[in-house]
């Protein structure tokens, strides 16, 4: 039998057998993740187990005047506090106004190799766009029932090898991968047999015109941005003057928009969607003047600090694991990012409290940066993963992490509080 085939048991056994996993390991695996078993099996090839991580919520994110809960799964212990900073003082400021484009389009590339005539063919293309509706309509009815479907079809050439179909599909409230790919494949296709060329790829790319990525903006009183040791005029103009060099110094932009993807891919992968796809595609957009430059920007005007963000967001609220995966439907439930009044689904409900938190997580990381440091907050926060490094469980978490407060935190000291913690029961 192939490992495929197996069962999750028998994968587990056969590794073990190998001697590739111990039985402590396939024990640990077996009792792990909280997806019904046979729900892991169907969604992934090769399942031997379950990876669990911590759902959390940042709570009270004020984005279009409506206070929302997002939910959030990270391994990294400051990102829903530093989320759920941010909001606070988002909310101070009366929230984020966020913009969701009206049409949630993703495109594809249809890409021809060693076409014998180029400009033969591209005329033959140019001449079947009409076509290239139809056969879109053909090959997924229902997203055109749903009220999607192919917007917008261009042909060029691309260097002196390719030519090239770009496809421009309204997804409506999906993330879009299927659909866009089977219109994409049932194209290429049709125009494979007008020019008599096969094609080369037929794809959607992860990377998002500015037209679809979405924007959000606050404006702050730099009162509300004051730390324990530092006013919030100097927090608010050192959070301007770390933006400021993130436009200039792409190592700094890095960090500062790994920062913002701490929160967006968080509450990306909550609801089961590719958090793969949104990385791509706000890295590429980050670059796509040629320069990698920050997804956020903050300025001081008027006495307020005023952030803006732009992030392409390739997102659904239907379809996928969104909705096989259980625990993605509650995030959502939680997160209102589906109706629930019977108005139209649609996706930029999610799209918006995205940028916002992204927004959000960005002002509480530079706000560290530019106040106390990341330190003092990140090493508060990891007390208790060294805890649980060391060994500690149950009631011991919190009692080591609490002693580790006041210690040097590394693990050997979180090691010697719990001996000591032992010891003394
Ligand atoms: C840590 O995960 C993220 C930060 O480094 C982001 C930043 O520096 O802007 C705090």
């Amino acid at each position: 039998m192939k490992f495929y085939e197996m069962t999750p048991q028998r994968r587990r056994s056969q590794m073990e057998a190998e001697g590739k996993l111990s039985p402590r390991d396939a024990q640990l695996l077996a009792r792990s993740g909280g997806l019904d078993p046979a729900i892991a099996d169907g969604l992934i090839e090769n399942q031997i187990g379950q990876f669990a991580l911590p759902l959390g919520v940042a709570r009270g994110l004020v984005v279009n005047g409506e206070s929302r809960d997002v939910p959030m799964v990270t391994e990294e212990s400051s990102v829903v506090a530093a989320a759920s900073n941010g909001a606070r003082i988002a909310a101070l400021n009366g929230g984020v106004v966020a913009h969701a484009p009206a049409e949630h389009c993703v495109r594809a590339e249809v890409v021809f190799a060693n076409v014998p005539d180029r400009d033969a063919a591209l005329a033959v293309l140019l001449s079947r766009r009409r076509d290239m509706f139809a056969v879109a309509r053909r090959a997924k009815p229902s997203i055109v029932a749903r009220g999607g479907g192919l917007r917008d079809v261009s042909v060029e050439a691309v260097c002196d090898e390719f030519l090239k179909i770009t496809l421009d599909v309204d997804v409506q409230a999906a993330m879009g991968a299927n659909i866009v790919n089977t219109i994409a494949e049932a194209v290429a296709t049709a125009a494979g047999d007008w020019i008599g060329v096969r094609a080369l790829t037929a794809i959607l790319t992860n990377a998002v015109c500015k037209a679809q990525a979405v924007t959000a903006e606050i404006v702050l009183d730099p009162l509300t941005v004051t730390c324990r040791d530092v006013a919030g005029e100097e927090v608010a103009e050192g959070i301007a003057r770390l933006s400021r060099l993130a436009e200039v110094d792409v190592e700094r932009a890095v960090t500062h928009n790994k920062g913002i993807m701490n929160g967006i891919s968080a509450a990306v992968l909550a609801t089961g969607n590719d958090t793969r796809a949104v990385e791509a595609g706000a890295h590429a957009f980050a670059a796509r003047t040629g320069h990698y430059r920050p997804l956020a920007v903050w300025n001081m005007k008027e006495n307020r600090l005023v952030g803006r963000i732009s992030v392409p967001l390739q997102v659904g609220v239907v379809g996928g694991a969104t909705t096989s995966l259980p625990a993605a439907g509650v995030a959502q439930r939680i997160g209102h990012y589906l109706p629930d009044d019977g108005s139209a689904v649609s996706v930029a409900v999610y799209q918006e409290t995205l940028a916002a938190l992204g927004l959000v997580q960005n002002l509480a990381a530079l706000r560290a940066l530019a106040g106390p440091g990341i330190q003092a907050g990140h090493m508060a926060l990891q007390a208790s993963n060294l805890a649980i490094a060391a060994g500690a469980r149950g009631a011991e978490i919190a009692a080591v992490a609490a002693a580790l407060q006041s210690c040097s935190k590394d693990l050997e000291t979180a090691k010697s509080l719990l001996e000591r913690l032992r010891s003394n029961l």
